[in-house]
């Protein structure tokens, strides 16, 4: 059976920009479950060989505790990306992630630069969603992240609350992570001021199957938190669901009822996944 829970919790997934020494620092002591040292779109071409270095010394240099760190290299087309690879390729992180991921051979090449880091794929243009599977497929690759804008972008999307326009790409990216095992992650929400929006956003996310959301500011941590932990009633549910099930097979059924609805075998398996979930965060907030 595919593990369809993280190894570890990926609920709020911070963006820090490369370049930005001040935010590099206030990223160790923000509460978000993973951070993305970002060196392709927030830092200026100029800056690139800048932010590459800041980032490699910020890794060595500062404690980032139980987060995860991420770095965002530039794709390997761009005259950055095979330095890029180069300075990370023995760095002790979570994962590298290759933007723009079309197809599965953007991902074999830097798995060939790359010997020991993990590998994460944005996918986030147009043409990714058929060949997603394949992509999802290749044994390096650990996560996905979709890259909502980009994907607005190529389409000629208009942003709408709702997401509509991006609901079948954003799918088949998902149900190929998913179909894999690999953690799977929901692009930002820019108007980094409105948390009812973000709320609203997250919700669609998790509801979907998402394991947590991708963050532009601080001030959207607690909420990406709150809505991808199970909530207090989903474990009192899950944990009723199991123990119905137990005393239906001790009675030799293999079908309960909890609240009027019927719990089977796979109810159980998803009620212990929720368990699981929970079980990851530990004591974080
Ligand atoms: N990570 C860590 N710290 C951040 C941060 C981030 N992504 N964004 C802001 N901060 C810090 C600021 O450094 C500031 O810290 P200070 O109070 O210690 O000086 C504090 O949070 C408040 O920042 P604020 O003034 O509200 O934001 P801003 O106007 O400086 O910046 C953005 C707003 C959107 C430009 C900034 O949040 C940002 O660059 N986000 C990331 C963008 C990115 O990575 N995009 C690529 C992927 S989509
Ligand atoms: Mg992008």
């Amino acid at each position: 059976m595919i593990p369809q829970v993280p190894e570890r919790p990926y609920r709020s997934v911070l963006y820090i920009p490369g370049a930005n020494e001040r935010a590099l620092q206030k990223a160790a002591t923000l509460p978000c479950d993973a951070i993305i040292f970002d060196l392709e779109d927030a830092v200026a071409p100029d800056e690139k060989p800048r932010a590459r270095a800041l980032v490699a010394d910020m890794l060595r240099s500062v404690d980032y505790g139980n987060r995860a760190r991420i770095v965002r290299i530039n794709a390997l087309e761009t005259e950055w990306g095979r330095a890029d690879c180069l300075a990370f390729a023995g760095a002790s992180i979570e994962a590298i992630l290759v933007p723009k991921v079309s197809r599965p051979d953007h991902i074999e090449a830097v798995a060939q630069l790359v010997a020991d880091v993990p590998l994460w794929a944005m996918m986030e243009t147009a043409v990714v969603a058929w060949h997603a599977a394949n992509i999802a497929a290749h044994p390096r690759l650990a996560g996905i992240v979709v890259g909502t804008n980009d994907l607005a972008k190529d389409i000629g999307a208009r942003y709408r609350p709702d997401r509509m326009p991006l609901l079948t790409a954003m799918s088949l990216c998902l149900l190929a992570g998913k179909a894999y095992g690999r953690v799977v992650i929901d692009g930002v929400y820019n108007a980094f001021k409105d948390d009812v929006g973000l709320r609203a956003e997250c919700d669609q996310g998790r509801d979907m199957g998402f394991d947590g959301k991708t963050l532009i500011h601080p001030a959207q941590i607690a909420v990406a938190n709150e809505v991808f932990a199970p909530t207090d009633a989903e474990l009192v549910l899950a944990r009723a669901q199991i123990a119905a099930y137990e005393e239906a097979e001790r009675a030799g059924k293999g079908v309960a009822v909890v609240d009027g609805k019927i719990v089977e075998k796979l109810h159980v398996v998803a009620a212990e996944r929720i368990i699981a979930r929970a079980a990851l965060l530990g004591d974080r907030v």
